[in-house]
């Protein structure tokens, strides 16, 4: 029987790892993990039921009322309402950075992604990825990109989703977020040993889609 090949990106905000995840996934019919996207669930859950996402015993409260579905063609449901759209909202997003930082929140997060990494081929995007939840998986990228133009790259996308954006802005949370991401005492963003880091600075999406396809091949032929 065929085994099973599990693909970690890890790196920081706005690197393109969603991005590439999902192309790479398509083109491998691997199942993809958008593990942000949980994380944002319990942040837009708690924002739009007015509870302080700063009270970590309050936001632990609402692991019982949290049901995040990821479907294959990439859309997020919350408690069956789709919210695709709105968790990508700048103030999520750094909701998000901030409920990450809880311990509870982590491990029923976690938990949760290991049992649907057993599902099949699966690609994960995260922070935590090849560190804690799934320290053996076959190939390890941390993908990165300096900071001007992963502002740059989220400035395009947010005005191609006719949401509101303003570059210096962008940047700025940014760089807030990867100080709470590389900073906060439980799984911090950082590099996995045995990683393969990727700086997507000067390459265009169809090379570093290539390089990870290229990579995903070398450890099929093992
Ligand atoms: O990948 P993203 O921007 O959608 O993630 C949103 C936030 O969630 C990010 O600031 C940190 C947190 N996160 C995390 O702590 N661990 C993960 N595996 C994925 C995201």
């Amino acid at each position: 029987m065929k085994r099973n090949i599990a693909v970690a990106i890890d790196g920081p905000s706005a690197a393109g790892k969603s991005t590439i995840a999902k192309l790479v996934a398509k083109k491998e019919n691997f199942i993809y993990i958008d593990t942000g996207a949980m994380y944002r669930c319990v942040a837009y859950y708690c924002l739009s039921h007015d509870i302080d996402i700063h009270q970590e015993k309050d936001v632990e409260k609402c692991l019982a009322h949290l049901e995040i579905k990821l479907t294959q063609d990439n859309k997020v449901y919350l408690n069956g309402q789709d919210v695709s759209q709105e968790i990508r909202k700048d103030e999520v997003s750094l909701g998000a950075s901030v409920v990450s930082q809880y311990e509870a929140i982590r491990t029923f997060l976690v938990q949760s992604q290991r049992k649907m990494a057993q599902e099949g081929n699966v690609i994960l995007d995260g922070r935590d990825i090849g560190t804690v939840v799934l320290p053996d998986a076959d190939l390890k990228i941390y993908q990165i990109a300096s900071v001007e133009t992963r502002a740059l790259r989220r400035y395009k996308e947010n005005q191609e989703r006719g949401l509101e954006a303003d570059l210096e802005t962008i940047k700025e949370e940014i760089e807030q977020r990867d100080y709470q991401d590389m900073n906060r005492a439980i799984s911090p963003l950082k590099k996995a040993k045995d990683a393969i880091e990727l700086d997507t600075s000067d390459l265009s999406l169809d090379e570093v889609v290539e390089k990870v396809l290229e990579l995903i091949q070398q450890v099929r032929e093992g």
